[in-house]
Formats: structure tokens, C-alpha cells, sequence
């Protein structure tokens, strides 16, 4: 069986990301995060799963209308519902998919679906069949794959691709597979199934065990998987999956060993990864391959000195090759409107009108104001926290005034509304973060709980704005809320307040592998 070089770059940050606690992201989000996966050049964007809320379903559809270079799929459990709702939310796609999935291991058979597995095989059966009425190109998965038995799986597998189903998706649900295991399951099932020629094989890691990227590298060298799905950051339920960026980079720097293609343009890498990470409020550990800040910062004077005189002795990527580029000043307090509008463009920000444009410019000029530098970052922030505030604005910050001295209790006065009514707020706390949370809660009276607090400078320098994370927890929803501002307890009361926003709009979705 001869396979083709070229790898398929599946990327799942819109469905498998976020479904991370916390990760959940509005229409807007999705879109701005799709455009970027599509200059990334993905060949599939899973853009969600349009069963699971009306949500969902909006920004699938959005996003088959804007995108037109990488093919659009939803996923869908492996029930006539669920696919005429992602078809449907398809329609509009250039080019789409629909990914049907349903578990085969016997645990999740007997305790999670509490069928059999005759009709479990013919469910999935039934699925693709149905699926193959509303496009040509139909993925299938075999949920908790590395768990199922093998007898079982060929049965299945042979079943689907019969049925119609052109990539078969080997999922390690629960990231329990290790690399030369996980690759020979693949080659077996191929060299069992008679049928498996009519589909490309693809593999879906989970990182619980950290192998994530090494499973599904093993599942294309020695399973012969020509699809990776695989996320930006390695965002995704549990401990992620397979990260983007470190698959994409691994394959690229050891072409000569790997001697595969893939379509990405690596230069769009960082600014996807950012864009993740300010949108979801997921900050990238400092170390992360590729995309942390230290990836390509040399501290010891040894490696200084090599790598001034030969950058390969230390470095075996460039940093310039996954787009890192030097923090440019790129705007300041004089700058025009149409500067800042051709800095939109060229950091790939799409504003859909000159109202826009020009309130976007205003906020640019109160933050320019009050900071003399501003940053590629400072703009993305800035784009970030205002489409949060105009998609959930039942809480809206106003002002915020705050007083700490050594042996003082700190105290915050926060001006901020509610349902559109304005209120002036007192507290006092341990610290001014928790002055500023207990004057917004002497009125909002959430019940939220902070589950998590995280601060990180957007760019260098004291001048930097702050950006600030935190998770809140109600009722067993978990969200995250993102501020940023110079003032960092100014950018926590933005973000207290969009953390109860998000809480407020009580998007409910219904998770895939929950039946
Ligand atoms: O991890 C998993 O099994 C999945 C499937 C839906 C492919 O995400
Ligand atoms: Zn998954």
C-alpha cells in the first residue's frame, strides 16, 4: 500500500479545546480564532460540535460562511440529530466535513452507553450512512480507541468505510496509549482491514501521560496515519491534546528523518498561539516548546556566546521561522487613525465596519493616553476585551479606585453596572484584589467562587499592560474571564467582571462525550 507524503493538519482548538473547563468561547471568539487557523493554512478546522448548544451551532455556521481556504467540520455523535444539525450548520461551507464518533472500548459500551456492541456497530453504521446523504467527506471515530479490542474495532472500522467514511480517526481518548504500541495497533487494524485503503487514517491524541505528540508520531511513522488532529497550545479536555505547534515544528525541523509535508505556514504560529491564549485566558507556561517565551531566550553565558557566534549551536529552529519577532513599538499616543487601522490589518483583526474601526481607535487612544508604548499585544488586548464586553453586557466596569499602605487594610471603590443600572460599591480585603472582588459582591451577590487568579505582562517592561485570568466556579460551571490594563487591579475588576458575564449568559452546552 503506498501512502502520500503530505500530512493533513486537523486542528480541533474550536471543539476539543474548548472544551477544556473554562476554555468555552463566544461566536466572535470562534471566528477570530478560524480566520487565524486559516492563514495558519489547516487543512480541517473542527469548528465545534453543533448539536451542543444553539451557540455552537451559530458559530460552526459563521465560520462556513468566512472561511473558504480549509475545509469546515462539525462533530456529531453517531445519531441522525446530531448530523443533520452539524449539515446543517455546515450548509453554507465551501468545503465540509462531518465527524460522526461513537465509543467501541468495552468500558465506556457497557457503563456510558449501556449498549451492546452489535449495536454499537451498526449505530455507527447507520451514522456514516446517514451522514454520506449530506457530504462526500465523513470522518468516524472509534471514541476510546486505545481501549478497545481489536476484533471489535476491524469489525466496526470495515463496517464504516463501507458505509462511505473517508478518514478514520484512532482516538486516544484518554491519552493511556504509549508511541510504539499505539503506532503497531494502527498498522495492524490497516494490514487486518480489507477495506482500510479507502480511507485516511488519522490519529487524535490526548496528553494525560504527556505522549501526546510522540503517540501521534508513532501513529503516522509506523501506524502509516496520514491526518494529525491536533490543537494550538495542546489546548483540550484534561491535560490537552496534541499541540500544534510541537507536531508541526517536530515534522518540519526533521524533514530529512520524517520526510513528510504538511501546508502549514509555521510564521502564523505565534500569533495563533497568542490569540488562543488571550481569548481563552490559557497562559503558555514560559518553557512550552516552540511558543513559550523562553523557547528561543538564551540565559546562560556559554550558550550566549555560541550562539553569537553560530546561531546552531544552540538553536535548531529559528525563531523568526514560527513568527517570534522582536516587541515592536508600534503605535504611540500621535499615531492616526489610519496607522492603527493598517496595524489591524497586518495583525490580521478584521473589523466589520468604520463604526468599529473608530471606536476601536478611540479606546486605542484612551490606552495611549496613559501609555506611551503600545504593542502588537496591547492591540490584540484591547480587540479581546471589547468584543467580550459587547457579546455579555450585563456587567460592565466603569471606574475603579483603590488605597493599600503596609498595616492598612486594603480598600477599593468600584464603579461598574448591572443590567444597565450604575452602582458605586465600597470593600475592604486582605489584599486590593480582594477589596476590589468584595465591593463588586456587596452588590452582584454571585455566589462565585475564585477557583484560580493568574497575572502575566503582556509585553516587557514595567510600562506593560497587565493581563489578568480568573477562573470562576458556580453551580458547577467553570468560566474564565480575561481583563487587561496598565493598573493590574483595574485589569482583575475587568476581569472578575467577565468571568460573571460569562457566568450570567448561562450558555449551556451539552458535552460530546457526555451521552
Ligand atoms: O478524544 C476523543 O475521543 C474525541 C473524539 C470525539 C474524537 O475527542
Ligand atoms: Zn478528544
Amino acid at each position: 500500500m503506498s501512502l502520500s507524503n503530505r500530512l493533513i493538519i486537523f486542528d480541533t482548538t474550536l471543539r476539543d479545546g474548548e472544551q477544556s473547563p473554562g476554555a468555552s468561547m463566544t461566536r466572535e471568539e470562534k471566528l477570530r480564532i478560524a480566520k487565524q487557523l486559516e492563514r495558519l493554512k489547516v487543512d480541517v478546522i473542527e469548528a465545534g460540535f453543533a448539536a451542543a448548544s444553539q451557540g455552537d451551532f451559530e458559530s460552526i455556521k459563521s465560520i462556513a460562511a468566512h472561511v473558504r481556504d480549509s475545509t469546515v467540520c462539525s462533530l456529531s455523535r453517531a445519531n441522525d440529530r446530531d448530523i443533520a444539525r452539524a449539515a446543517e450548520a455546515l450548509a453554507p461551507a465551501e468545503r465540509k466535513r462531518i465527524h460522526t464518533f461513537i465509543a467501541t472500548s468495552p468500558l465506556h459500551m457497557q457503563m456510558k452507553l449501556r449498549m451492546e456492541p452489535a449495536q454499537v456497530l451498526e449505530q455507527a453504521k447507520l451514522a456514516v450512512r446517514f451522514a454520506r446523504q449530506h457530504t462526500d467527506d465523513i470522518e468516524f471515530s472509534p471514541e476510546d480507541g486505545s481501549r478497545s479490542e481489536e476484533d471489535f474495532l476491524c469489525r466496526v472500522l470495515e463496517g464504516v468505510i463501507a458505509e462511505g467514511a473517508t478518514t478514520i480517526n484512532f482516538p486516544d481518548t484518554v491519552g493511556y496509549a504509549v508511541p510504539e504500541m499505539f503506532g503497531a495497533t494502527i498498522k495492524r487494524l490497516r494490514e487486518r482491514i480489507p477495506n482500510s485503503d479507502k480511507a485516511v487514517w488519522s490519529v487524535h491524541c490526548h496528553n494525560d501521560l504527556g505522549l501526546a505528540v510522540a503517540n501521534s508520531l508513532a501513529g503516522v511513522m509506523i501506524g502509516g496515519a496520514r491526518q494529525i488532529e491536533c490543537t494550538i497550545n495542546g489546548l483540550g479536555e484534561r491535560a490537552g491534546n496534541t499541540a500544534l505547534e510541537e507536531v508541526v515544528m517536530a515534522l518540519r525541523t526533521r524533514q530529512a528523518y520524517y520526510n513528510l509535508t504538511v501546508g502549514i505556514d509555521t510564521t502564523q504560529i505565534v500569533a495563533a498561539s497568542k490569540m488562543v491564549s488571550q481569548i481563552t485566558g490559557f497562559a503558555v507556561q514560559p518553557n512550552k516548546a516552540v511558543v513559550g517565551a523562553n523557547a528561543f531566550a538564551h540565559a546562560s553565558g556559554i550558550h550566549q556566546d555560541g550562539i553569537l557566534k553560530a546561531r546552531e549551536t544552540y538553536e535548531i529552529m529559528r525563531a523568526e521561522d514560527v513568527g517570534w519577532t522582536a516587541n515592536k513599538i508600534v503605535l504611540g499616543k500621535l499615531s492616526g487613525r489610519n496607522a492603527f487601522k493598517q496595524r489591524l490589518q497586518e495583525l490580521g483583526i478584521e473589523m466589520e465596519s468604520e463604526a468599529e474601526v473608530n471606536a476601536a481607535f478611540g479606546r486605542f487612544k484612551e490606552l495611549a493616553d496613559r501609555k506611551a508604548e503600545i504593542f502588537d499585544e496591547d492591540i490584540m488586548a484591547l480587540v479581546s476585551d471589547e468584543e467580550t464586553a459587547q457579546e455579555n453586557e450585563y456587567y460592565r466596569f466603569v471606574s475603579l479606585a483603590q488605597r493599600s499602605e503596609t498595616g492598612e487594610t486594603p480598600t477599593a471603590k468600584v464603579v461598574f453596572s448591572m443590567g444597565g443600572k450604575e452602582y458605586s460599591c465600597d470593600g475592604e480585603g486582605d489584599g486590593p484584589v480582594d477589596a476590589m472582588v468584595n465591593a463588586i459582591e456587596c452588590q452582584a451577590r454571585s455566589g462565585a467562587e475564585l477557583v484560580l487568579f493568574s497575572i502575566n505582562a503582556i509585553s516587557t517592561g514595567t510600562q506593560s499592560q497587565g493581563e489578568v485570568t480568573m477562573r470562576l466556579s458556580n453551580a458547577g460551571r467553570i468560566v474564565n474571564g480575561v481583563g487587561s490594563d496598565p493598573d493590574i487591579v483595574v485589569a482583575s475588576a475587568k476581569a472578575y467582571l467577565s468571568g460573571l458575564n460569562k457566568l450570567h449568559s448561562k450558555i449551556e452546552r451539552v458535552n460530546p462525550q457526555t451521552e
